[in-house]
C-alpha cells in the first residue's frame, strides 16, 4: 500500500516480433520498388510480418508474459490490462480480455485503447493516472498492431512502411518519483482521413462490391503526414519537458515514434539536438504503429542507454490525428 504521493514506476517490459522477415529486396522482387529508394525515403531495411496464426492477441500475450517475467510478478498481481491497438483481433470483445485469460490474470479491468501510433503514449498517461488515483496498484499496458492485415500488399506507397509487433511494460505503484512525471497529448480530428481505413466500421461496412474498391486498406497522404509529424512530436515533445520542469540537457535518450528516420532527422534539427540523442531501430522493424515506443524502450534498456535515474523522453504522432510525449523516469 502507498501512502502519500503515487507514482506508477515502469517494473516490467517486455516485446514479441513475428517470426517470418521480410527484406526490402523480397519486396523489390515483387513491386516496382527498390532496396535504394525504400532506404533512403524511410531509413528501412526490413520489418516482421505476421503469419496468420501470429493475431493481435497472440503478440500481445508473448509481450506482456516477458513483462511479467522480467518484473518477477505472477499474473494474480495485475488489476488492470490495457491494450493500445488499432488492429484488433476482432470488432469485439475487446483484445484486452483475450490477453487478460491468455495470461491467467484472474481479476480486474481490462480495455482497448485505439489511438493508433501514439497508443503507447497514451497509454502511459491512462495508466498512470489509474495508478495515482488508486484505481490499479499494478497494471499491464501493452502496446501492438499487425498493420500488415490492413496493407495493400500492390500498393507501393503504404506497403514498404509497416511491420508488425509488440510491446509491453508492467507499471506498479511506487512512493519514489518514479515513472511518467510529465506528459502533452494532443489530437486534431479534422486531419482523419490524412491516414485512415475508411471502410469496415459502421460508417461503411464491408461488403462484397466494397472490397472491390480497395478501401479496407490503409490509405495515406504520406507528405502531409510527414509535416504533421514533424511539427506535432517536437512540439509535444517540448510541452512536456517544459511541464516536467526539465531541459533536453537533463535527457538521457529521446526514443522518438519509428515511422521514417527522416521525421526522425527534422525533428532533432527542430529540437536542435544532435541525432544521437535518439533512440532508432526502423532499420530492422519499420513502422510497427503503437508497438514501436515500447518496443524501442525495451531495446534501449537493454543496451543500456537508459539507465536507473535516468530520464527518458517518449514522442510519438499517428493516426487520428493523435500525438504525444511523455517523460519518464526510469528506475
Ligand atoms: O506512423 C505515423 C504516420 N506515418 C507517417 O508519418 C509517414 C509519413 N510519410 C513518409 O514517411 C513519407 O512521406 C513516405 C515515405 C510515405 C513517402 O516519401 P516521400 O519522400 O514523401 O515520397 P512521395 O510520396 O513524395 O513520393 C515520391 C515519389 C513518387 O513518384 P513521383 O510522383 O515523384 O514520380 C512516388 O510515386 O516516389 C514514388 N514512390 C515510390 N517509388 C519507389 C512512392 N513509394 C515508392 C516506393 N518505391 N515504395
Amino acid at each position: 500500500m502507498v501512502i502519500g504521493p503515487r507514482y506508477a514506476a515502469i517494473s516490467g517490459w517486455g516485446m514479441a516480433l513475428p517470426e517470418r522477415v521480410v527484406t526490402n529486396e523480397e519486396l523489390a522482387r515483387r513491386l516496382d520498388t527498390s532496396d535504394e529508394w525504400i532506404r533512403s525515403r524511410t531509413g528501412i531495411s526490413q520489418r516482421y510480418v505476421a503469419a496468420p496464426d501470429e493475431y493481435t492477441s497472440v503478440l500481445a500475450t508473448r509481450a506482456g508474459r516477458a513483462a511479467l517475467e522480467r518484473a518477477g510478478l505472477p499474473p494474480a498481481a495485475v488489476d488492470m490490462v490495457i491494450v493500445a491497438t488499432c488492429t484488433p483481433d476482432r470488432p469485439f470483445p475487446a483484445t484486452a480480455c483475450t490477453v487478460q485469460a491468455n495470461l491467467g490474470i484472474p481479476g480486474g479491468g481490462a480495455f482497448d485503447l485505439a489511438a493508433a501510433c501514439s497508443g503507447f503514449v497514451y497509454g502511459l498517461s491512462m495508466a498512470t493516472a489509474l495508478i495515482k488515483s488508486g484505481m490499479s496498484n499494478c497494471l499491464l499496458l501493452v502496446a501492438v498492431d499487425v498493420f500488415t492485415h490492413l496493407i495493400n500488399w500492390n500498393d507501393r506507397s503504404t506497403c514498404v512502411l509497416f511491420g508488425d509487433g509488440a510491446g509491453a511494460v508492467v507499471l506498479r505503484a511506487s512512493a519514489e518519483p518514479l515513472g511518467l512525471i510529465a506528459a502533452n497529448l494532443g489530437a486534431w480530428g479534422e486531419g482523419e482521413m490524412l491516414m485512415a481505413v475508411d471502410a469496415g466500421g459502421t460508417r461503411l461496412p464491408l461488403t462484397p462490391d466494397l472490397l472491390q474498391t480497395g478501401r479496407q486498406y490503409v490509405h495515406m497522404n504520406g507528405r502531409e503526414m510527414f509535416r504533421h509529424a514533424v511539427r506535432g512530436m517536437a512540439e509535444s515533445a517540448e510541452q512536456a519537458l517544459a511541464a516536467a520542469g526539465l531541459r533536453f540537457e537533463d535527457v538521457a535518450l529521446v526514443i522518438p515514434h519509428q515511422a521514417n528516420l527522416r521525421i526522425i532527422e527534422a525533428v532533432a534539427r527542430r529540437l536542435g539536438l544532435p541525432l544521437d540523442r535518439f533512440f532508432v531501430n526502423l532499420d530492422r522493424y519499420g513502422n510497427t504503429s503503437a508497438a514501436s515506443v515500447p518496443i524501442a524502450l525495451c531495446e534501449a534498456v537493454e543496451q543500456r542507454r537508459v539507465q536507473a535515474g535516468d530520464y527518458v523522453l517518449l514522442t510519438a504522432f499517428g493516426g487520428g490525428l493523435t500525438w504525444g510525449s511523455s517523460v519518464v523516469r526510469w528506475g
